[in-house]
């Protein structure tokens, strides 16, 4: 039984919302909730691993059965690692600090989102574990190139382009709840007061694939790129000097009526041809997802708003508890599949 200050008896991820909603303020809840335009593609995130069939094989010996795995080679105890989201400080006032201690307690990275509510360093500060720094460019390049360099300095070692949010999505529930970005100096750009501008600054992501490459030539660290859909996308990343590509709609809050994630991996991954590192996220909410996932060609997988309600529930423990939900579920469906070791995992465990 997961233990936790108001996660206590969580069985399983999709009973996360109704118990965020109703201790969340209404407005940070459609926040955190929301998708763009008729939540089509929100909605077909989850529906779309419910549509999936496995394959599995008996009689092997389970005993031993290992969840652990290496995303861009970094050691982590299970195949699902926080996907960046912005605001962690709507949940707990401790925000992504907590998050990431929860994170590290479960065994696994955790992503920091350029629009977090705390500065990257005292996120830093607050963990042991592996940290990545999720960015969006600014329309001042001076800042984009300082917000690296912190992250450099604060030991997170790898860059995540969110290449989706040129513009941001029109998201209906988050307009009716009312919601508006704080002060544009919040978290990380507290720093820049004295240059500061609006806050929808931050997210006119004026890069394209020379700046992609411009980065990944000059950073030193690996540079992932989010967001991608189509195979045609995912070749032009490895090209341009990506590490990894990262498969992901933003959890149905950008453009509507695209596919969900778990549906164009199979394509992404084929276009990657071994070349890079394959993630995925979107409506990932039990270990045979992971699994799914994880046949497909996929190496790790990211989770976005369980991570939130688990923070808003129990704070650091809560992000923990969520983790090791999926990681007890993840455990029992690879005994269940006959696979020991998530290496095992391909193509023939799928229909
Ligand atoms: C409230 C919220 C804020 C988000 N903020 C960011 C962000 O700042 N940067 C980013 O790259 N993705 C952001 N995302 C997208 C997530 O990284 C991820 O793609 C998505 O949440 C995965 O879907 P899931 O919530 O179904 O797990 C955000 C998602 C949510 C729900």
């Amino acid at each position: 039984m997961i233990q936790g200050p108001a996660v206590d008896g969580l069985v399983n991820l999709r009973e996360l919302e109704a118990r965020a909603e109703a201790i969340l303020d209404p407005v940070a809840f459609a926040y955190y909730s929301s998708g763009a335009g008729d939540e089509d593609t929100l909605r077909d995130n989850e529906a779309a691993f419910g549509r999936r069939r496995l394959r599995p094989r008996v009689l092997v010996d389970v005993d031993a059965v290992d969840t652990s795995t290496t995303i861009l080679g970094v050691p982590v105890g299970l195949p699902v690692a926080v996907a960046p989201t912005a605001q962690h400080g709507l949940a707990v006032p401790e925000g992504e600090a907590a998050s990431h201690r929860g994170a590290t307690a479960a065994g696994t990275l955790f992503c920091l989102s350029t629009l977090a509510s705390r500065p990257l360093e005292e996120v830093a500060a607050a963990a042991e574990g592996p940290r990545w720094f999720q960015l969006y460019t600014h329309a001042d390049r001076g800042i984009t190139e300082d917000l690296v360099a912190r992250a450099v300095a604060s030991g997170f070692t790898a860059i995540v382009v969110t290449a989706d949010m040129p513009v941001i999505g029109r998201r209906d529930r988050e307009r009716r709840g009312g919601y508006t970005w704080p002060d544009g100096m919040y978290g990380n750009f507290g720093k820049y007061a004295d240059e500061r501008g609006a806050h929808p600054q931050f997210l006119r992501s004026a890069m394209t694939w020379t700046d992609l490459a411009d980065l990944a030539g000059r950073v030193g660290l690996p540079v992932i790129v989010k967001g991608v859909l189509t195979g045609e996308d995912a070749e032009l990343a490895v090209d341009h000097g990506a590490a990894a590509v990262w498969v992901s709609n933003h959890g149905g809050r950008q453009l509507d009526r695209v596919p969900a994630s778990i549906d164009v991996l199979a394509e992404v991954v084929a276009a990657v041809d071994g070349r890079a590192e394959v993630y995925l996220d979107g409506g990932v909410r039990r270990g045979t997802d992971v699994l799914t996932a994880l046949a497909l060609g996929a190496r790790a997988v990211f989770v976005g708003r369980p991570v939130l309600y688990g923070l808003a529930l129990g704070g650091a423990d809560g992000v923990t508890a969520v983790l090791q939900v999926l990681r007890e579920e993840i455990e029992i469906g690879m005994a269940l599949l006959g696979t020991p070791t998530l290496a095992e995992l391909g193509p023939a465990h799928l229909r």
